[in-house]
């Protein structure tokens, strides 16, 4: 194997600042995302996607000052999403709740700081956040996860749909994912595996939206909810747990080949027999990938290096 012929890919942790490729919105909106048409709430995105994008690794967040209406946005979805999560949300996201109010100030009233939840994630998991201006590519967004750096949106939707939007925003940030991040049972295996094959098969982008994003698992019997895409969906959550005919046995092997809907609902999802289950098998598949080298993460220098097999 040619090692010349490799793609190039983030191998320090620093790299990271060169593969912020934003495939949409960022701060120019399309005609049909509900604020194409509201001049204020455009002028605030491009705010937003300036500190994305003056942003280097190792530098804090900078803390932003959410405006009334933000607030009273975040304010809704957090009520209604807090009616949902008791009886649909796996056990795994509920565990670290009472620490999320404690430490990063989660409150009705209140749109947690990206760099409080920074620094509490570091110790909980060793995960750290980086701020993004929209949607990246899952190829850059995966390479940040073999150096457990998590892309953050920090805007929020706008008011005029609190319960579904095209694109991730900070309710989906900080209500879908961080409470899982932030579980030392959660990210391991799971991230580090697709990380490290991400630059040779792209089905990893299938596979983490369809876990990590809308993927269930049974509980006791049950049927819950871990994929942060629900999670942060009053709307979508809602339309999955009614349409237990879309939900499918999770298997990677046809998962993988599942089209990933990114500004509506999705065609299906898939659910494990357990959390664990998920784990395992994600683990299994990248094990049996073939790989022209080998690679290795140093976790002292933050780097990976590859290997020749
Ligand atoms: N619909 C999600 C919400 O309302 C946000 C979202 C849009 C999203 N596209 C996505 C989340 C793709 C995960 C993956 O919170
Ligand atoms: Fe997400």
């Amino acid at each position: 194997f040619d090692f010349e012929d490799m793609p190039w890919f983030p191998k320090r942790i620093q790299d990271i600042d060169l593969a912020q490729n934003v495939l949409r919105y960022g701060s120019a909106l399309d005609a049909d995302h509900p604020g194409f048409k509201d001049p204020i709430y455009r002028e605030r995105r491009e705010h937003f996607a300036r500190i994305a994008n003056n942003h280097k690794y190792g530098k804090p967040i900078p803390q932003v000052q959410y405006t009334q209406e933000e607030i009273k946005t975040w304010g809704t979805v957090f009520r209604e999403l807090h009616k949902r999560y008791q009886k649909h949300a796996c056990k795994e996201y509920l565990e670290n709740w009472p620490q999320l109010v404690k430490y990063c100030g989660y409150r009705e009233d209140n749109i947690p700081q990206l760099q409080d939840v920074n620094i509490f994630l570091k110790r909980k998991t060793g995960f750290q956040l980086r701020p993004v201006a929209g949607y990246l590519s899952p190829r850059d967004f995966l390479s940040g996860l073999a150096f457990r750096l998590f892309h953050c949106t920090q805007y929020i939707r706008h008011s005029s749909d609190p319960f579904y939007t095209p694109e991730p925003d900070c309710c989906h940030e900080l209500l879908g994912h961080m409470p899982l991040l932030a579980n030392p049972k959660v990210p391991g295996i799971l991230y580090k595996s697709w990380c490290l094959t991400n630059n040779l098969r792209y089905c990893f982008g299938q596979l983490y939206f369809f876990t990590i994003e809308f993927g269930l698992c049974k509980q006791n019997g049950e049927m819950k909810v871990y994929g942060a895409g629900l999670l942060s969906s009053v709307a979508e959550l809602e339309y999955a747990i009614s349409h237990p005919e879309k939900i499918s046995r999770f298997d990677p092997n046809v998962t993988c080949k599942q089209e990933c809907i990114i500004t509506s609902y999705q065609l299906g999802y898939w659910y494990t027999d357990s959390f664990e289950e998920a784990k395992e098998k994600m683990r299994a598949y990248a094990e049996g990938i073939q790989r022209p080298f080998g690679i290795r993460y140093n976790p002292y220098t933050q780097s990976v290096e590859a290997l020749s097999n």
